[in-house]
This record gives C-alpha cells, structure tokens and sequence, in this order.
C-alpha cells in the first residue's frame, strides 16, 4: 500500500543527491542484459554499413571473430545470427533454408568449433530471408500456407540444431509451430536445444530497415498481416503465449519493443516466463538518427532500454548490445 502524507512525507527528499537515487533505483542493466544481433554476408573481408542503420555492419564470416570475442569480453550471454541472401539464392519455396551449407550453418559451425559454450546462439526460424516473395512461409494465393510452411520450419530447425545452435526462435508466426519443433527436435536427439518463440510478433512498419540489412528489401509481396498479430490487439497476444507455452517454448519473445511495453507487461504479469524484447530496427534508426542529427540527447537510449526492463523484460534483443561500454556508462 502506498502511504504517507506531505509534509511529513517529501518524495523529493531521496531524489535530492546521486547517492540516494542509486539507492532506490528500481532497476539497472548490465551485459546480462542482452542480445547481440549480428548481420552475416557470404564473402571474404568485408564490414559493411546498413545504409539505414548506421553503426550498424554487416560481417563476413571471417570478420565476425572479432565481435564475438568482444560480445563475451563485455559479458553478453547471446547473439542472433541474421544472414544476407543474395538475390540468386531466393526462390519462390526459400529452398536455400535447408541447405546444409548455407550461411547460417558454415557461420554456426565456425563460431561453435571456436567458442564452444562461451557464449549461446539464436537464429531465426523463417523462411523470409530465402523466399523471392519475402514472406515467412510458403505464399500462394496471397497467403501464406500454415501447415504446409510447419513442415519445412521443422527442416530447418532440426538442420541448425546439427550445426550449433543453442536456441531455435521461430520468427514466423505459423499456428502450431512451437510443438511440431519441439517433438522433431527431441526426436533426433535434440532435447537441450531451447526454443525461444516471437509468440507475440506484430505485423509492424518498425522492421523496415531490417529488410534493408538482410537484403530482402523490395521482395515483400503484399503485407505480413495474414500471420503476424494485428497491432490493435492485446488479449490475443496473450492467448499466443499460453499456446507456445503449452507446445513447449521455453521463452517468449515481444516484438516490436517500445511500442510494446504494455504486452512485456502483462505477459510477465500472466506468465511468469522469461520474456524479451525486440528494439527492433526501425526502433534503432528513429533513435540513432535522432542522436546523430542532435535532434536529442544520446541519453533517450538509456532510457529506452531501461524502459525494457521496467515493464518486466529478462533480456533485450538490440542493435546498441555491441555498444553497452558508451550506453550504460
Ligand atoms: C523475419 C524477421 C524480421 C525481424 C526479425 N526476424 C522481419 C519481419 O518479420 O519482416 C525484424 C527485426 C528488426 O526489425 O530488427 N522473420
């Protein structure tokens, strides 16, 4: 219960010096925080910028060494490995995604054979980066097929468990996809491998400059919105997350974040699983351009992310993880 009574009780008292702000915070962040992102490209020697995300870079394999070695100096527990396709590799069934060597698979077996477990990797389970009509599933008809779109997600689950990773998050949006992973997983021997689901994906303008960074900008027939939730609803959301958890995930992802804050919330609220949050890309560059058009203070990135935790978030999935040293400071 909330008691007290001015002027006995002056809230400002504790707020007046730094000390005492420290002392009462209510939540900090740290390293444990976070999710790197990281934007992969086949070839050799090459850091190239997101043209509409700056600071933000895509690596060829033999350059990513370098990242992941500061991401487990910083402390960060995970990165989420996202693959550039080229253009020739995108067919209308996103065959490439069970393709044994594709760049997820040689990224994921060379970073396991080097790092073992010091540090976890996620990967999208989607079909969109591999598709020429950049939906997440298989597309006729302006739909996209559930059933039929389950049974390949399944394929290419199991194929980057093989390889390395240690959580599966299935970015689709597919009815009944968390229980169909989860059975072919621990049928091929893959028990451990954990499932974090984007239970809560909605079909969001925020992702815009992602499609940029993995190349499928422009393919997009249509929009996402036969899969991904309406942004108008809340309960739904809720009732996502009771399915993936009963299918078996063992941790739910929401996505976008900031404009999300109130469903990190009552799903922790509902839940009690360990839930977390997508500053997705479009959420960065209205951030970044702002800081560096000083339009306003660097300090909105602290507070956004801070914001993330406040509602109940475990973890933050952010394109600012490979600069906490700057932003937690
Ligand atoms: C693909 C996927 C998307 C993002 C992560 N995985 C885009 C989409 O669904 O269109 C967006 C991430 C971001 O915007 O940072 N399934």
């Amino acid at each position: 219960m909330i008691t007290g009574k001015f002027p006995n009780l002056r809230l400002r008292r504790s707020r007046k010096n730094d000390w005492s702000r420290r002392l009462i915070e209510e939540n900090s962040l740290s390293a444990s925080d976070f999710i790197l992102p990281i934007f992969i490209i086949e070839g050799k020697n090459k850091k190239q910028e997101v043209n509409s995300m700056p600071g933000v870079y895509r690596y060829t394999l033999d350059k990513i060494n370098f990242v992941v070695d500061r991401a487990i100096k910083n402390g960060i527990p995970m990165i989420a490995l996202f693959p550039y396709t080229n253009k020739k590799k995108k067919n209308k069934f996103g065959t490439e995604a069970l393709n044994e060597d594709n760049l997820v698979c040689k990224a994921l077996q060379s970073i396991k054979r080097k790092y073992k477990n010091e540090i976890g990797i996620m990967c999208d389970v989607a079909l969109d980066p591999y598709t020429s009509h950049g939906h997440d599933g298989l597309f006729t008809n302006n739909y996209v097929l559930n059933d039929e779109t389950v049974n390949i997600l399944v394929k290419q689950s199991l194929l980057q468990a093989q390889m390395g990773c240690d959580v599966l998050a299935p970015s689709d949006m597919m009815d009944g996809r968390i229980g169909k992973i989860r059975k072919y997983l621990d049928k091929n021997g893959y028990k451990m491998t954990q499932i974090l689901s984007y239970a809560v994906k909605y079909a969001s303008s925020f992702y815009g400059p992602f499609r940029d960074a993995v190349g499928s900008k422009g393919f997009l027939k249509g929009d996402k919105k036969n899969y991904q939730m309406d942004f108008r609803n809340s309960n739904e959301a809720l009732r996502e997350v009771a399915l993936d958890i009963k299918e078996g995930a063992d941790m739910v992802m929401v996505k976008p974040g900031l404009p999300y804050l109130d469903i990190i919330s009552s799903v922790k609220e509902n839940f009690k699983i360990p839930v977390m949050a997508y500053q997705v890309s479009g959420e960065y560059s209205l951030l970044t351009n702002g800081v560096n058009k000083n339009l306003i203070d660097q300090n909105v990135i602290l507070e956004s992310l801070i914001a993330f935790k406040r509602a109940g978030a475990n973890a933050i999935v952010s394109y600012y993880a490979d600069r906490l040293d700057k932003i937690l400071k």
